[in-house]
């Protein structure tokens, strides 16, 4: 059982990765090392960070030990997400007793949530950044050089880091991630991001279209637009005249769609309180948008929907689901589940179960509840079900997901597909991988075809695992 939590928790947002560099360290004075934890979000911010320290004379490496600067991109979602980064910390520990002059920063949500107070739980850690003073980091390096611990934790209303040209770190050359807002103004009882992150804001729609522009002029393929809540994107911009024109997602979907009918878009996180038609119907009217969302459900019963915050019911849930389906039949669909919240009873947890079964998701991110210390629910509720309970429910979750996913993968059997080629499979050289429209992952042999990294192509699936459709070129 315990088996079955570990592996689904492994690849969810929990996936750590150290990023290695996209330009040549030897050419810059300092290196730094970067590795990367939690959401989308938090990798893509490592970009970003990477931009403003090559500025500086300081060339990314993927070895840590030979960094002169190590950063960790922390994430405290739940409590193991810390605790990963503890552990890591131990590792950068060793490195830096042979290597006194190195120097440790920590990053990210974690960073936020503990301040100073970092500093005196890990001895030797030097620097300490907030997610919205990423700018200050040189300057924060220099200090820290001179022997000062130093730390910068304010959250800002309007840093959207918008005219920074991200490095792209760990990339495959043909998908990348664009942050189009920052924060979150959704008080979810459970969640600790809005204290992590602060204030929800927008970043300005043209630099988002022209990142995208750039990122097609550079070969790329496929965006994923990534916000907390990205149906909540809103952005007022003058236009020639001086009229001001008002951007909603729907607009913003559309003008990076209209970049060029060979760029995907895909985009990351919905919510299903705030999903809108125009959405659906500019999802629908532009082939290059992916028919793919992530739609978050956390709960399937309202009483405990309310607890969360959520301000949705059941119902209106599920009649989004109805809906997204109405205009898009084939539209892939996941979403994220909570086990074991505060006073969640056993028919509650049923409940849950049972709006699963109607759904039928192709995907989920499961995981049982974590008290975060500074949240509504650590302030306000009891965390009453006990560990096994949460576990049990968790594990019944994930089994049923497991069917689900299993059916959604093994149905496309006989269909085609337009896959756009990511890279060689992880298993072969000579069988490609990539992600059709609904963002499931297709293997299927070259063959003889001249096909390239970033080329689309059309694939019918023969096979199917519960996480990978196998299949053949046919045109
Ligand atoms: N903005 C996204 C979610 C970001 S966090 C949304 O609103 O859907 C990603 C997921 O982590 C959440 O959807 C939730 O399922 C899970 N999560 C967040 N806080 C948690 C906690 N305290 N315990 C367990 N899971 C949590
Ligand atoms: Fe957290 Fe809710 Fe905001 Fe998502 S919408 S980041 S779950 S507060
Ligand atoms: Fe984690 Fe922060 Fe993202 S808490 S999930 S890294 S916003």
């Amino acid at each position: 059982m315990a088996d079955i939590i570990e592996k689904v928790i492994d690849e969810t947002q929990q996936g750590a990765a150290y990023q290695p560099f996209a330009n040549d360290p030897n050419s810059y004075k300092k290196k730094f090392y970067i590795e990367s934890y939690g959401c989308q979000m938090n990798f893509s911010d490592s970009e970003i960070v990477a931009s403003i320290l090559n500025e500086e004379g300081f060339g990314a490496t993927g070895n840590y030990t030979e960094a002169d600067l190590v950063l960790i991109n922390t994430c405290s979602i739940r409590e193991k997400a810390e605790q990963t980064v503890r552990n890591r910390l131990k590792a950068f520990r060793q490195v830096k007793e042979e290597k006194p002059g190195m120097l440790i920063g920590v990053l990210g949500c974690m960073a936020e949530r503990l301040k100073a107070k970092f500093l005196e739980e890990e001895k030797l850690v030097d620097i300490v950044v907030g997610p919205d003073a990423y700018r200050s980091l040189p300057g924060l390096v220099q200090e820290a050089d001179t022997g000062q611990k130093s730390v910068n934790v304010l959250l800002s209303r309007e840093e959207t880091y918008a005219d920074i040209s991200p490095v792209r770190l760990d990339s495959n050359g043909v998908t990348a991630f664009v942050s189009i807002m920052r924060g979150c103004n959704n008080m979810c009882t459970f969640c600790v991001v809005p204290f992590t992150r602060g204030r929800e804001r927008s970043r300005d729609a043209q630099s988002i279209v022209n990142e995208c522009q750039q990122l097609f002029d550079n070969g790329y393929r496929e965006v994923t637009l990534l916000g907390q809540n990205v149906d909540s994107y809103y952005h007022t911009e003058a236009d020639a005249d001086g009229n001001l024109n008002e951007v909603t997602f729907a607009k913003l979907l559309e003008m990076c769609a209209q970049v060029s009918p060979l760029l995907r878009v895909r985009f990351s996180t919905s919510h299903p309180k705030d999903i809108t038609d125009d959405v659906l119907h500019t999802m629908a009217k532009y082939n290059n948008i992916c028919e793919y969302i992530h739609l978050p459900v956390q709960s399937g019963n309202t009483r405990v929907l309310q607890l969360m915050n959520r301000t949705y019911t059941r119902e209106w849930y599920l009649s989004k689901v109805k809906r997204i389906r109405e205009i898009m039949p084939d539209c892939g669909l996941s979403t994220d589940v909570i086990s074991g919240f505060c006073t969640e009873t056993e028919e509650e947890h049923q409940e849950t179960l049972d709006l699963m079964e109607q759904c039928r998701f192709d995907m989920a991110y499961m995981f049982s509840y974590s008290e975060r210390p500074g949240t509504l629910a650590a302030r306000r509720y009891e965390d009453d079900v006990p560990e096994d309970v949460k576990k049990r429910r968790l594990t019944e979750i994930i089994k049923l997901q497991n069917g689900h996913s299993a059916e959604s993968y093994k149905n496309d059997i006989g269909k085609t597909f337009e896959v756009l080629i990511e890279g060689n499979s992880k298993k072969s050289d000579d069988d490609w991988c990539g992600r059709n429209s609904q963002n499931k992952m297709v293997v299927f042999p070259k063959g003889t075809h001249d096909l390239h990294k970033g080329d689309y192509c059309t694939v019918k699936v023969n096979d199917a695992t519960s996480a990978t459709l196998i299949g053949e070129i046919v045109a």
